[in-house]
């Protein structure tokens, strides 16, 4: 399983402002689906589940916030994105908690694949389990 990885975003920029591109090739997966987090209260905790097979890469286009990633198996990491020049990629397996949303922050998502109800683990002792058994 790879490890979860900031990785930077390549800009192009003028006097104008700066534009962020995610060409073709840039990421490890195709993306298959877009989505974005926007007007979270600042107070709210969002996650709380893994991925068996989803890949997904995070970005901070506003504002900022914490992704806490725990991989099952006794290692916790906690990223803070809280700029539109890099993004979190998050390898499957790895259960997530997104809090201290700053107010207006906007969290991108590209994904790997469509929304599938059966790729989510939404216990964290069965996602402790599925870790074990490898
Ligand atoms: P959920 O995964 O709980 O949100 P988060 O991880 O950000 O806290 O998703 C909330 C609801 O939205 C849940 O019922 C599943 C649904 N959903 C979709 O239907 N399609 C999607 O692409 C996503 C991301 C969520």
């Amino acid at each position: 399983m790879p490890d979860p990885q900031v990785l930077k975003i390549p800009t192009i920029d003028d006097d104008r402002g700066e534009i962020g591109v995610i060409d073709l090739g840039f990421l490890p997966f195709p993306i298959a689906r877009v989505y974005y987090l926007f007007d979270v209260t600042t107070q709210s905790v969002r996650g709380a589940h893994a991925h068996k097979t989803l890949t997904q890469f995070l970005v901070a286009t506003s504002g900022s916030f914490c992704v806490e990633l725990n991989d099952g198996l006794g290692r916790t990491r906690t990223f803070t994105l809280r700029t539109p020049r890099e993004g979190l990629l998050i390898p499957p397996g790895y259960w997530r908690h997104l809090h201290d949303f700053s107010s207006g922050s906007v969290c991108l998502v590209l994904a790997s694949d469509r929304y599938r109800r059966e790729d989510y683990i939404r216990s964290f002792p069965a996602f402790v389990a599925w870790k074990e058994k490898g």
